[in-house]
């Protein structure tokens, strides 16, 4: 018998008369003459309630079934006497596939985020883990969606590269050096040509550089993968490694830049509100009780877009302290982007045009002489969830950038080539991928929507 998914029994349109389920037990208990064991398979956060009658053949073996053992259930599929569910599952054979004993570490009752992030192993069969699992496999459907509907195609840039996008410095270094043995040196200096790749390379911080070259060529691009940071940062919204979404628009200046990241962000909301009503009940219930309401309040007003200076002389005005004095010319911290989005505006704000010797390299220099055409779109209770630009696609300027933040022309000639032959204005950015779903779940911590989260320290399964 083909196997059906506990998803699909839930929803099922009329009774069985046969069927075969398989699952993970969360629950049983007896009375006189049944047993009634729940099993959830991870299709949906619900469970499916068995009802084993005290006839079956091995009732005593059934009677001591535990939580988390895997059982196979043949039966037939009936209404439910309970008011907590339509369909419920009367058994005729319960097959033991795994046992799992009383030191089984998710008993019912709740545990803290804590204590399942110790567990990573076992924590995806929690029901808040399964939902946030859920939920991060259909925001990864929909972001594709969203770009495929509007023509941009979705390309693969490099995860080892040799350049610093950001400039930042946050590393981490690739090599096949022997850490047992010294480096080879050139004139007193690590000799980088006899490694691997004849270079020093890294783990990648952002695919853009490489994202500027093929919209470039198609117009418009975007890409989706893992980024890489090695930012001693103990926050709850910074990861070494994380998940990027990066869109690169061809023919496209700042404004075309907010709107796409406007329109992109209020897309993701809206799909997760409507694919996603069982998990959002229960971050509703047990994440956040005002996360509908904050959501459906984002989705149904403009966000505001205000200039740097402007966003400085709030903060300076709002006469509070903040751990970071503000002033022109610093970056916003956590907290000023918060007190922005939460207190002020009460809304995302787009901030948009910031001091140009805070922004990388490859920003557009704006008239001014001061400003970059840079913009962050920060949202209550996480603040920046996605950062871009548009970039500099003057050759003399850029060259006079990269002068200017003492770089090495020469590794990037690809790069300025780009400006050499058939430049075009281009504008692009990147989504936190994991920022979002915090966003969108209403889950405080970075650590918990990612299975298994890197963080300094932390690199365990
Ligand atoms: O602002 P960032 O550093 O921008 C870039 O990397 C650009 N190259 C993007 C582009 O223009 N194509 O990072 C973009 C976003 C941030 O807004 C934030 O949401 C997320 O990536 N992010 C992190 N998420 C989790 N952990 C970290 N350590 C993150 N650093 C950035
Ligand atoms: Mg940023």
């Amino acid at each position: 018998m083909q196997r059906t998914l506990v998803k699909d029994a839930l929803h099922s349109e009329s009774a069985q008369p046969a069927l075969l389920v398989q699952g993970w037990i969360r629950t049983r208990r007896d009375s006189k003459a049944f047993s009634f064991v729940e099993i959830n398979d991870g299709s949906c956060l619900k469970n499916l309630q068995i009802v084993v009658d005290a006839t079956l053949p091995d009732y005593a073996k059934i009677e001591q079934l535990t939580t988390g053992t895997a059982i196979s259930v043949e039966g037939k599929l009936v209404p439910s006497q309970g008011k907590e569910q339509k369909w419920e599952m009367v058994a005729t054979r319960v097959n033991v596939l795994g046992p799992a004993d009383q030191t089984y570490p998710l008993q019912k009752k709740g545990h803290t985020l804590e204590y399942l992030r110790e567990i990573a192993h076992l924590r995806p069969r929690s029901n808040l883990f399964g939902c946030v699992l859920r939920v991060r496999s259909r925001l990864a459907y929909a972001i594709h969606t969203f770009f495929q509907e509007r023509n941009f195609v979705y390309v693969h840039t490099p995860i080892i590269t040799s350049s610093d996008c950001e400039g930042a410095g946050e590393l981490f270094r690739v090599t096949c050096f022997d850490p047992a043995k010294p480096p080879p040196l050139l004139d007193g200096k690590v000799d980088h040509t006899k490694d691997f790749f004849g270079r020093p390379t890294y783990l990648t911080v952002s695919g853009q550089l490489e994202g500027e070259i093929l919209a470039c060529a198609l117009s418009n691009i975007y890409t989706f993968g893992p980024t890489f940071r090695a930012e001693n940062s103990n926050t709850s919204r910074h990861a070494s490694e994380f998940w990027m979404i990066e869109p690169e628009m061809a023919f496209c200046d700042l404004a075309g830049n907010m709107d796409l990241a406007e329109e992109f962000v209020k897309y993701l909301i809206q799909d997760f509100l409507t694919h996603c009503r069982e998990d959002l009940e229960l971050f509703l219930r047990f994440v956040d009780k005002e996360l509908l309401q904050r959501l459906e309040f984002v989705l149904n007003r403009p966000f505001k877009r205000v200039s740097y200076t402007e966003a400085i002389d709030i903060l300076v005005k709002s006469g509070k302290t903040f751990e970071f004095p503000i002033q022109y010319g610093v970056n916003l911290q956590s907290e000023h982007e918060r007190f922005l989005t939460e207190e002020y505006f009460k809304c995302p704000v787009t901030v948009f045009n910031y001091p140009k010797e805070i922004k990388p390299f490859y920003m557009r220099a704006n008239d001014d002489g001061k400003t970059a055409a840079a913009m962050d779109v920060l949202v209550p209770r996480i603040g920046e969830i996605v950062g871009g630009s548009q970039r500099e696609e003057r050759l003399d300027v850029l060259q006079e950038n990269m002068k200017r933040h003492k770089m090495n022309a020469e590794n990037y000639s690809w790069y300025l080539d780009l400006r050499r032959f058939g430049t075009v204005p281009h504008a692009g950015f990147g989504l936190g991928f994991e920022r979002m779903l915090m966003f969108i779940t209403g889950v405080g911590n970075i650590r918990d929507v990612i299975p298994f989260p890197r963080t300094p320290g932390h690199a365990e399964f």
